[in-house]
């Protein structure tokens, strides 16, 4: 059964999702951590920068990447996340992973499932939600068992993520992902949603049956899950 804690926030939220980390890292600095892209964990990463830890040991791993595009490129989640997490938080990069990051064949995913198994599995995952219910690129459909691969992104994803870019034709059409069975891997997920666009994924993700067609819903087959939701993403609960 998820903690289901509506904030004030997104401010709010990254506040207690910090509080989470710290807590991970003050016991044990080399702590595994499950990094997110997208606007949603901006916040967190805001909130734990300025409490001024030494994070320099911690492990990341990223959920997911591009295909197609150089890591170099600025919305690539490579550079994203080195922008709003590495740099910002002060993480060693040599210690961070992104999908991808040692070329997309077909051995990619499994390399990336074995690194996180050799870490020792990942502590915290943070997620955010897309509009259409998936988590990192697991589209509806994904498999519940699916681990790190290629896919193909939906249009209505491609739409939702062209705003980082100047046209739609721009939004890669394939990009590289956790599984939702390698995130249910993880021991501790905080799922966090703000703002309306996601009230109707909220709802389905938490309340609705466990369904590949809301891949976000896999979060109520783990035992440890914190949601950090305003009050607009949890209205439809
Ligand atoms: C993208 C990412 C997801 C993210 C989702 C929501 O598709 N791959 O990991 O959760 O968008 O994005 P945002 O947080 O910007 O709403």
């Amino acid at each position: 059964m998820a903690e289901v804690i509506i904030v004030e926030s997104a401010e709010a939220a990254g506040e207690i999702a910090a509080d989470a980390i710290e807590a991970l890292v003050g016991g044990r600095p080399d702590a595994v951590l499950g990094l997110a892209t997208g606007s949603t964990p901006l916040t967190t990463y805001r909130a734990l920068a300025t409490r001024g830890h030494d994070l320099s040991r911690v492990r990341g791993f990223a959920l997911d990447e591009y295909v197609g595009l150089e890591p170099g490129h600025p919305q690539s989640y490579y550079s994203v996340i080195q922008r709003e997490a590495v740099v910002p938080l002060g993480l060693n990069p040599q210690l961070v992973r992104v999908p991808g990051d040692d070329g997309t064949d077909a051995g990619a995913g499994e390399r990336y499932e074995r690194a996180i198994e050799e870490a020792g599995g990942v502590d915290l995952q943070l997620l955010g939600i897309g509009a259409t219910g998936h988590i990192a690129f697991n589209e509806p459909g994904s498999s519940l068992a699916s681990s790190t691969r290629v896919k193909t992104l939906m249009h209505q994803t491609r739409i939702d993520n062209a705003r980082f870019f100047d046209t739609l034709e721009e939004v890669p059409r394939h990009c590289i992902t956790q599984g939702l069975g390698t995130i249910l891997r993880a021991r501790h997920l905080v799922l966090l949603a703000f703002g309306e666009n996601k009230a109707v994924a909220v709802a389905a993700a938490l309340e609705g049956p466990v369904s590949a067609s809301t891949p976000g819903s896999v979060v109520q087959l783990h035992p440890r899950v914190t949601v950090l939701v305003d009050e607009a993403a949890a209205s439809g609960l």
